[in-house]
């Protein structure tokens, strides 16, 4: 395994005030689609996901629940847990900040950055974002001093000493780093975002409170609490370390380090392409590869939201319609790093169209064509005597790069479109050569022609849609006659590897085929809609 290519990704440490909504499970589906594609390569993926638990939100909402903090987070905890677990998400760490083997990777963090002397304390004015965690410059605010992300909560006027982080001392080396590495922040749209902050001039931020206790003390001085957002980005690096290793940060950075991709939301951007590779200069470590800051989800176009009233529940999703499909919609209908939206007869229509008629049904078909016209036989091909100009061969054997370069690139929605043109391409195959007609006329090879290009395409099209959604590419495989269960991330990777299974040709004659099912069911409209 030693040798194999590594690559560890993160969600963000999810907050904890509240159970996951809909935008938590968009950035941990994205994350799990990934692990797995990278898996499916060959290589040795590792997924961090976990909850970020201290702060002044996460007080003040066990306060509103009357609990102790971490009671109240002991409670939320689970629900993240078991969200994961419904949509079907196969990570590798859950990263919680209150652990105590986090708060030994933080202070030894905060050591060396204060060996530095890049921490000083200082007077803090300003308003500040409890929901965001954050400072917020005047300008930023909107009427009534209102948080233009919590358009209805209040900033909270402090005036306290802190402790500081030296920010603006790595203004030029910061900039210097994005010329250098274009592809950190992504898409191009955020890059520019940071780029055009960075070059207005960096301030020193705080990183302690007072009047605070639920969070780690400052090393050098109890009496402070440290920042949320400083314990928070740590719990990357905390997540690294095996199970029953010592707490230190050789430990943790001795295998992953550097992370190869950070999954974020484009709210957090700034902390973690500005603050979070200036601490880890600071402390001189390596910078991770790549910072993607993905769009926000709306719902039938409003923003989402508590208090409008109009939040999605991805628990009830999930039970209503399967996690494939909840995963195929987000992944397929929204471009990664754009803003998308959430509708429901939209939903039911993508579901429908794609998996239950244009990939279900046509592999349903096939199937029965196999089995009424060549005695349910995958039929002996010669694929060189398949005529390089038959569609489905001319799509197929570039599908697997094409569709490799656009998970590569988190371009999930370019994936699925390039796999649909396959699919598609095998009805329409289908319909115009009319093997029933040709199997009337005793043109039997011609029928095992069509029959096994079809039946090929959309084996390679279940494979390659096998992270987005692996219970359904796996029913396919085995009514294909594979015995693999790409939920089996181990054994698909060494029975179906990428460098054979994502290639056109690969269906053999000795495959046994399973007896045709329905691999999604057609979803109804709710009467009520
Ligand atoms: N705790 C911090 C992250 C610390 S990482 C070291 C945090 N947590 S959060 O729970 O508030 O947000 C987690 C993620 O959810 C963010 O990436 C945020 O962008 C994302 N989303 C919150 N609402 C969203 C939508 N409506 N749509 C898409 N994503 C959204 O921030």
């Amino acid at each position: 395994m030693s040798s194999l290519k590594r690559f560890a990704l993160t969600t963000p440490l999810y907050y904890v005030n509240d159970v996951p909504h809909i935008g938590s499970a968009y950035t941990t589906i994205a994350a799990d689609v990934v692990a797995r594609f990278q898996r499916l390569l060959g290589h040795q993926a590792l997924l961090i996901t976990g909850t970020d638990e201290h702060g002044q939100k996460i007080q003040r909402s066990a306060q509103g629940q009357g609990k102790s903090p971490q009671e109240f987070c002991d409670q939320i905890v689970p629900s993240f847990v078991s969200l994961w677990e419904l949509l079907n998400i196969q990570y590798d760490r859950f990263s919680r900040t209150t652990a105590v083997r986090h708060q030994a990777i933080v202070r030894e963090f905060f050591e060396r950055v204060w060996e530095t002397g890049d921490i000083y304390q200082g007077q803090q004015t300003g308003w500040y974002c409890v929901s965001c965690e954050e400072f917020k410059e005047e300008r930023e605010l909107l009427e009534g001093n209102r948080c233009p992300i919590h358009t209805t909560k209040q900033v909270e006027w402090r005036d306290e000493q802190n402790y500081f982080f030296r920010l603006s001392k790595y203004q030029t080396k910061l900039e210097e780093f994005y010329q250098s590495r274009p592809e950190f922040i992504q898409p191009a749209s955020r890059r520019n975002e940071v780029i055009s902050f960075v070059n207005q001039g960096l301030q020193d931020f705080s990183i302690s409170r007072v009047n605070l206790d639920w969070g780690f003390p400052v090393p050098v001085d109890p009496q402070h609490t440290l920042y949320v957002w400083f314990d928070a980005l740590l719990g990357y690096i905390t997540a690294l370390l095996e199970p029953d290793a010592e707490p230190t940060l050789a430990n943790a950075l001795g295998t992953w380090w550097p992370i190869n991709l950070h999954l974020i939301g484009k709210d957090i951007l700034r902390f973690h392409a500005v603050y979070w590779p200036a601490m880890l200069m600071s402390a001189g470590l390596n910078l991770p590869d790549k910072v993607f800051g993905h769009g926000f989800l709306t719902k039938d176009g409003q923003k989402m939201g508590k208090s409008s009233g109009n939040t999605l529940d991805p628990i009830a999703l999930v039970k209503n319609y399967g996690s494939d499909a909840v995963r195929y919609y987000f992944l397929k209908e929204i471009e990664f790093g754009k803003d998308g939206d959430f509708n429901e007869v939209r939903f039911i229509n993508v579901l429908n169209a794609d998996l239950a008629n244009d990939l279900g049904n046509l592999l349903n078909r096939t199937l029965n064509m196999v089995k009424k016209y060549c005695a349910g036989q995958v039929p002996l091909i010669v694929l060189e005597a398949i005529p390089s100009a038959n569609p489905l061969k001319a799509i197929g054997l570039n599908l697997g790069e094409q569709v490799k370069l656009a998970y590569e690139a988190l371009a999930f929605h370019q994936a699925c479109e390039s796999v649909l043109v396959l699919v598609q391409a095998s009805n329409k195959f289908i319909d115009e050569q009319a093997p029933w007609s040709l199997y009337k006329q005793g043109q039997q090879q011609e029928v095992e022609a069509v029959l096994y290009g079809v039946l090929e395409s959309v084996r390679l099209a279940a494979y390659l849609l096998s992270p987005i959604i692996p219970n359904i590419s796996s029913e396919i495989y085995q009514q294909l006659g594979f015995g693999i269960n790409f939920n089996d991330q181990t054994q698909s990777a060494i029975a179906a590897p990428f460098t054979t299974h994502a290639a056109w040709g690969v269906l053999s004659c000795k495959q046994q085929l399973g007896t045709p099912q329905p691999i999604f069911k057609r979803i109804e409209p709710r009467k009520n809609d």
